[in-house]
């Protein structure tokens, strides 16, 4: 079949995969292509079990695999073959030398454009998908065009804005699709060549257009944003626990003045994911190496909040079990960063069980996706730790249920039975606030919701 556009993904994590996978079901005529420097996980995007739990993407990958979504390896053969060539491999935190903790870690991005500029053998637009600081697309353009060979490449940027467990809903209905590109007759001309992709079911007034560094900051900006939220709510989380005022009603308030708006306005036990803290620490270390230093440490301190409330919850722990927590059997419900997830990457829950671990509490952790993934992220911590699928075998015994992950199913459990089943007296930490906590404290439960009063028997 002759297909009017080919595409070609780099990277097929968690935002190449999905995203190309939405790309490719919109859009028939146009080939895309999938590759990764990891073998087994190409392996698993072309099995039956993907390598990411995503609700409704299961549907999207088995309609238009094979027909015009195609996972591989060979790199070179992909950039050779495409058009258009997304890049969205990681960009962790740098763990060494300068900005160590700080800085994006840009070795897999430049690795990838050497790539490019090396099995190039015609014009290709470029397209940035993964994260990135303010004027990588410079660096990116450097590299690309340092051989001198007379091929064209055009940087674009177009961030990801999907967020996990609803990505499949973001791909298909974003708020919004940011393209930024040189302000050249060039630049502006790859720039149309996005839009017409993303044109094929995203309305003109949703997709908006920018210069290029506008478009990488906005992204981290966006991120950086709503990571404030979470961490202003948290803040406040902590004064309601101390004058019996209560979080919800407080968000409810104050998120009903339009300007506010009432999204993103859940305490709990802090934020996680992949990006959040990464991208907060980039623009704090961007700011720094411009001599920013008040903005820097006004960002960092949404990080600082973030470790608090996560130290919080644990300190909130100890005190309402008699100050030891030795011995105790405590209960995880959830691992995942959020629901509809099976991802733990910086989940609060690693942090917590680490620290319950320490205080040499035994741990039983159950989650309906991320077992797998809390295996691995807890496989150095040396501790009692049992991973149990269903929640009611993994409760049974314990002295503590500790809510890390806001699944809906946690709600709508059968309560008096987990009671009956637990050590007296049972204590439940509800760090996302999904559970009835009038209810629970009448089944006899002592409750501890977060920013709100206890409810307790003693
Ligand atoms: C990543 C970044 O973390 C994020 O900042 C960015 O916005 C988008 O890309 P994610 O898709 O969640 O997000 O990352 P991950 O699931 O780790 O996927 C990256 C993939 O790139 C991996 O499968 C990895 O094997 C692949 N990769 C990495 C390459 O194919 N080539 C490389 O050189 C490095
Ligand atoms: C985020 C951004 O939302 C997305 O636009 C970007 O592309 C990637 O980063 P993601 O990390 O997948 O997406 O999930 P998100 O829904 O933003 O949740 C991040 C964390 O904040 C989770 O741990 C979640 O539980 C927490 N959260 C969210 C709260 O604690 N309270 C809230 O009110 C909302």
């Amino acid at each position: 079949m002759n297909f009017k556009k080919t595409i070609l993904c780099i990277g097929a994590g968690y935002v190449g995969g999905p995203t190309m996978a939405m790309i490719a079901y919109k859009c028939p005529q146009y080939k895309v292509t999938v590759v990764d420097i990891n073998p087994e996980r190409i392996a698993l995007w072309n099995s039956d079990d993907l390598p990411i739990y995503e609700p409704g993407l299961d549907e999207i990958v088995k309609t238009v695999r094979g027909r015009n979504l195609f996972f591989n390896t060979d790199i070179e053969k992909g950039i050779k073959e495409s058009e258009i060539i997304f890049v969205s491999v990681n960009t962790p935190t740098k763990t060494y030398g300068t900005g160590a903790g700080m800085a994006a870690d840009l070795q897999y991005w430049e690795k990838t454009a050497r790539q490019i500029r090396e099995s190039a053998e015609s014009h290709k637009i470029v397209v940035e998908k993964s994260t990135l600081p303010v004027k990588t697309a410079l660096a990116m353009e450097r590299i690309l065009t340092s051989m001198n060979n007379g091929i064209r490449f055009d940087v674009l940027s177009n961030p990801e804005f999907l967020a996990e467990g609803s990505a499949v809903k973001d791909l298909e209905d974003p708020d919004r699709i940011l393209i930024g590109s040189r302000e050249t007759p060039d630049g502006l001309k790859a720039r149309d060549e996005l839009v017409e992709i993303y044109a094929n079911w995203v309305s003109g007034e949703r997709i908006i257009t920018s210069n290029i560094w506008s478009s990488e900051l906005s992204k981290l900006v966006s991120n950086a944003f709503l990571a404030q939220r979470i961490s202003s709510i948290n803040s406040i989380s902590a004064l309601c626990e101390k004058t019996d005022a209560n979080i919800t009603e407080v968000s409810r308030a104050v998120g009903m003045d339009s300007r506010v708006g009432n999204k993103f306005l859940n305490a709990g036990i802090g934020f996680g994911g992949s990006c959040f803290k990464k991208d907060i620490l980039n623009l704090v270390y961007i700011c720094r190496f411009q001599g920013l230093d008040e903005v820097a440490d006004y960002w960092e301190g949404v990080v600082k909040i973030n470790d608090y409330q996560k130290e919080r919850f644990i300190l909130n722990m100890l005190g309402a079990m008699f100050n030891t927590l030795a011995g105790k059997k405590i209960c995880l419900f959830g691992f995942a960063f959020k629901a509809n997830t099976g991802d733990t990457r910086e989940s609060p829950a690693i942090l917590i069980a680490g620290r319950l671990v320490e205080e040499k509490a035994d741990l039983i952790i159950t989650d309906p996706q991320a077992l797998k993934n809390a295996m691995i992220a807890l496989s150095d911590i040396n501790g009692q730790i049992n991973y149990v699928e269903d929640p009611y075998d993994a409760a049974a015994g314990c002295d503590a249920i500790a809510v890390m992950t806001e699944w809906d199913m946690y709600a709508g459990l059968d309560f008096e039975k987990i009671y009956k089943s637990m050590t007296k007296p049972a204590f439940i930490f509800d760090g996302r606030n999904i559970l009835d906590h009038e209810k629970l404290f009448e089944i006899g439960f002592n409750v501890y919701p977060t920013g709100k009063p206890a409810l307790t028997h003693f």
